[in-house]
């Protein structure tokens, strides 16, 4: 009987050994948490008013999670889904709790609404009233160009988010400097000299003007071309490496519009591939990439001087690698290529925009804005 008797009491020491040791870590778990707790309440609380003052980015904000501002996806643009988390995977963004779950209006406090998803009758926009502190952001990727105005709109909105610069919020992949050169790229190989990849080739979309060009240029020199417009479709895994074994990538955008510099030209820069770009002046490429980088077919009095001059930078490679000195300071970034992944860079840099800036603002005459 002893042999249990005793074993009970050794458990019960043990026992009250652990309550207490687990009590005295407690303590000092509190003791540590308190002491800075008082730390960062009594630091940096002026600092965090200035922040949130001028609406600047600030960790008080984003730090907990019901903190986090909701921003409503009211419409799944074309229908195509993705997992909200994508925005903290690929792009880091994760200061908002971003929902398509309408049942959170009332609570949001913005609201994205894609354009060429809202009925011409507005009837599947938010219904009235709407919470005085919500935004409503204006969604809209497509040129000028490619728009349907519909009526009713114009002062609707509190933001815009635009592939243009003066928009409240700008969708675009930057070239991001780099402070340690990097000396390792090299050049893929290449087996082609020029090619393009068209996928719309519809007139409406205001394709003319690059097909003109098109025309008479080809007249000179040889094009690769793939894509739907020619049915050689590429398979979304063969466009990186289809683009990069190519010494000169046709940039041609499907319409002329100030900052209307898309996907077409950042493709060719990720992979190291000289861009040839047709589209507003070259000005205005120069406010996101080197002048070096690229070739702009105004640099030339017609077609068949730029077919030449590509002929020759094909027999010149001292000539042909400067166009890649750039990239010791500057990295590009690939961007998604999957058609259904089309819409993520802009909803995630919407959810950065609303975690970080929460003033006041309307959107007056919005179509007197996006069209002159
Ligand atoms: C939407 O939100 C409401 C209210 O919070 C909740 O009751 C409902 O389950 C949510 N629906 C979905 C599909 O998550
Ligand atoms: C948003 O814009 C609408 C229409 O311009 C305006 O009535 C409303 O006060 C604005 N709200 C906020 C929070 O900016």
């Amino acid at each position: 009987m002893s042999g249990p008797n005793l074993k009970g009491v050794s458990v019960l020491r043990l026992v009250t050994l652990l309550v207490f040791a687990g009590l005295v870590s407690l303590t000092v778990l509190y003791f540590l948490s308190s002491y800075q707790t008082s730390c960062s309440l009594s630091l940096p609380k002026p600092l965090q008013y200035i922040d949130n003052y001028f609406g600047q980015d600030s960790d008080s904000l984003t730090d907990a999670a019901e903190d986090k501002p909701v921003l409503l996806l009211w419409f799944w643009p074309e229908n195509y889904f993705f997992d909200f988390s994508d925005c903290k995977t690929i792009y880091n963004i994760d200061g908002c709790h971003l929902t398509d779950n309408r049942s959170l209006y009332d609570s949001s406090d913005a609201v994205l609404i894609f354009h060429k998803a809202i009925s011409r009758d507005l009837s599947n926009l938010p219904r009235s009233p709407r919470p005085l502190f919500q935004r409503w952001i204006w969604f809209h990727v497509e040129s000028p160009t490619n728009t349907i105005k519909i009526p009713g709109l114009e002062n609707l909105f509190n933001l815009t988010l635009s592939y243009r610069q003066d928009a409240d919020i700008t969708v675009r992949l930057r070239l991001n400097t780099r402070k340690k050169a990097d000396e390792q790229f090299v050049i893929p190989k290449k087996d082609k000299l020029v090619c393009w990849i068209v996928s719309n080739n519809a007139a409406w979309t205001g394709v003319g003007t690059r097909n003109e060009f098109y025309k008479e240029f080809s007249k000179h020199i040889k094009v690769h071309l793939f894509g739907k417009a020619y049915a050689k479709f590429l398979d979304y895994n063969e466009y990186y490496p289809t683009l990069a074994s190519c010494k000169f990538y046709l940039s041609f955008e499907n319409s002329i519009h100030k900052d209307y510099i898309t996907e077409k030209l950042n493709g060719p820069l990720a992979v190291g591939t000289v861009p040839v770009v047709l589209g507003p002046p070259r000005k205005n490429y120069e406010a996101f990439v080197p002048a070096e980088s690229f070739i702009h077919v105004n640099d030339f009095p017609d077609a068949k001087t730029l077919a030449e001059y590509l002929l020759q930078l094909d027999k010149d490679e001292t000539a042909y690698r400067r166009f890649f000195n750039w990239r010791k300071h500057l990295s590009p970034t690939p961007h998604l290529i999957q058609k259904t992944q089309e819409f993520i860079l802009p909803i995630c840099t919407a959810c950065d925009y609303i975690a970080r800036h929460r003033h006041y603002k309307e959107a007056h005459d919005l179509y007197e804005w996006y069209f002159n």
